[in-house]
């Protein structure tokens, strides 16, 4: 082999691997998965939670139930990002962002906060529809680290329209008040469709 010869095969096996490493880094393992993975179904919903705090019993949807020993079940604890705080939830179900739009079905279940250091909220609810675009339930839990602006939680199973349903719902902090009120946008995508 001549040293030119050699040269040029050294230069190409250089080049091949350094396309293999910018394409290795490239493709990340989550962008891999959903390229490779598309949704069966996607749906994207909004719940309104309004939390009860002393003085709003008849609008509240929703309710302290566990608190630490430092705090108490009207307001959220103070200290540690309301660490040690369960809030059990019945809330109402939109196809927008509009608390007053007809309803399609209600969230329903529980909410945890787990972090001392931030924010962040453990959920395990169902989405109970009862009405003529949807009806059966979606089961959902997972960590929600509040402050990011988009959190992933499991879609963990379904019944009726939703029969063995499974996938992941991205959560979005739509809206919300002070601690009374917020909105989630959640947009579901199944990657297990039975019906
Ligand atoms: C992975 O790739 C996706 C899509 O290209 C991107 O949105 C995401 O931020 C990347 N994640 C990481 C950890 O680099
Ligand atoms: C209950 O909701 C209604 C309509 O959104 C609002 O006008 C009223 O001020 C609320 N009441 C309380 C006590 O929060
Ligand atoms: C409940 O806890 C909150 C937050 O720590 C505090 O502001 C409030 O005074 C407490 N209420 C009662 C009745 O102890
Ligand atoms: C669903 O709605 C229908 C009509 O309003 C009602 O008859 C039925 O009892 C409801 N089912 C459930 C499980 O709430
Ligand atoms: C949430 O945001 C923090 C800080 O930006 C980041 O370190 C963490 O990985 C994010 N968590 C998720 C589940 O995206």
């Amino acid at each position: 082999m001549t040293k030119l010869t050699r040269n040029l095969i050294s230069s190409i096996v250089f080049f091949l691997i350094s396309l293999l490493l910018v394409s290795c880094s490239a493709t990340n393992a989550t962008s891999r998965i959903r390229s490779r993975h598309r949704p069966c179904k996607r749906l994207v919903f909004y719940f309104h939670d309004i939390l009860y705090n002393g003085h709003n019993a008849r609008n509240a949807t929703s309710a302290i139930v566990g608190a630490p020993a430092w705090g108490n079940t009207t307001i959220l604890a103070g200290q540690n990002h309301h660490f040690g705080n369960v809030v059990v939830f019945d809330d109402p179900i939109t196809l927008d962002h509009n608390l007053h739009s007809t309803p399609v079905g209600r969230a329903q279940g529980f909410y945890l906060y787990d972090n001392k250091e931030i924010f962040t909220s453990w959920l395990g609810f169902s989405f109970v529809f009862n009405s003529t675009q949807h009806k059966g339930s979606i089961n959902f839990a997972g960590a929600d680290p509040l402050m990011n602006k988009t959190r992933d939680i499991s879609v963990i199973g379904g019944t009726g329209d939703f029969f063995m349903s499974r996938g992941v719902a991205t959560l979005m902090t739509d809206a919300f008040e002070g601690e009374v009120y917020f909105r989630l946008r959640v947009d579901v995508k199944l990657y297990e469709c039975w019906s």
